[in-house]
C-alpha cells in the first residue's frame, strides 16, 4: 500500500504546481505574433511550445517543492538546464533559462541575441508571451519566450534579489527555438 501513500501527495503537488504556474502560460494574443490563421504548421508549433512550457515549469516547481531544502542543493534551474542540453543534443528543440532582473545567479543566463533582448523587454513590460518566426537554411523556426515569476518563497533561498519582486512579476524567462514542420 506504500505506493498509494506516495501517489496522493505527488498528485496533489502536481495539481498545485499546475495551478501555480498556469497564469504564466502562453497566450495567442500578443500584437508581435506573426499571423497564424492560414498557417497550420505555425499553430501546431505554438501549441507544442505551450505544452513544453507547462511541462518544464511544472517540473521545476515540483522539484523545488519536494527536493530543495538548502541553498547548497542542486537547484531545479540547474537540473532544467541539463535537461534542455540533452533535448538539444538529441535533435529536439532548444530552450534557454534566462534572467530578466539584471542580477542573474549565473551571468551566462542572459538574453544574448536580438530576439531574446526584444522578448525580455516585452516580458518585463508585462506581456505573458512573445514570439517571432525566423528562417535558417531554408527552414522556419519559431522563437518564443514566456515569463518565469517567483511562485514559491523557497526561490528566495538562493535568489535574494527576488524578495523585491511584485506578485506575478517576471524575474526570468524561458526562451524556445523550435522547428516549424
Ligand atoms: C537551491 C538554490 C536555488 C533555488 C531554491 C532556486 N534557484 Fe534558481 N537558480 C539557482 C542556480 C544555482 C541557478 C544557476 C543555474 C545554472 O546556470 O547552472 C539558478 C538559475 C535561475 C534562473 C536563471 C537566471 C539566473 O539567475 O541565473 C532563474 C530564472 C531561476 N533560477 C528562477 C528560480 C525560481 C523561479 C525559483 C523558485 C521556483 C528558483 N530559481 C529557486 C539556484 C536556485
Amino acid at each position: 500500500m506504500r505506493r498509494v501513500h506516495v501517489l496522493i501527495p505527488v498528485a496533489g503537488a502536481a495539481l498545485i504546481g499546475v495551478v501555480a504556474w498556469s497564469f504564466c502560460g502562453v497566450s495567442n494574443s500578443s500584437a508581435n505574433e506573426p499571423k497564424s490563421a492560414a498557417d497550420p504548421a505555425l499553430q501546431r508549433t505554438r501549441k507544442a511550445v505551450r505544452m513544453l512550457d507547462d511541462l518544464y515549469k511544472t517540473a521545476v516547481v515540483l522539484i523545488t517543492k519536494h527536493y530543495i531544502n538548502e541553498d547548497t542543493d542542486l537547484s531545479a534551474g540547474a537540473a532544467a538546464k541539463a535537461l534542455f542540453a540533452e533535448m538539444h543534443k538529441k535533435g529536439w528543440h532548444e530552450v534557454q533559462l534566462l534572467d530578466v532582473t539584471g542580477t542573474p545567479y549565473n551571468a551566462k543566463n542572459v538574453a544574448d541575441d536580438p530576439f531574446e533582448r526584444k522578448a525580455v523587454a516585452a516580458l518585463k513590460s508585462g506581456k505573458d508571451y512573445f514570439d517571432d518566426v525566423e528562417t535558417a537554411e531554408g527552414k522556419r523556426y519559431l522563437r518564443a519566450a514566456t515569463p518565469v515569476p517567483v511562485v514559491l518563497k523557497k526561490c528566495i533561498l538562493c535568489h535574494e534579489n527576488y524578495r523585491q519582486a511584485a506578485k506575478g512579476e517576471a524575474i526570468g524567462a524561458l526562451s524556445y527555438r523550435i522547428l516549424i514542420e
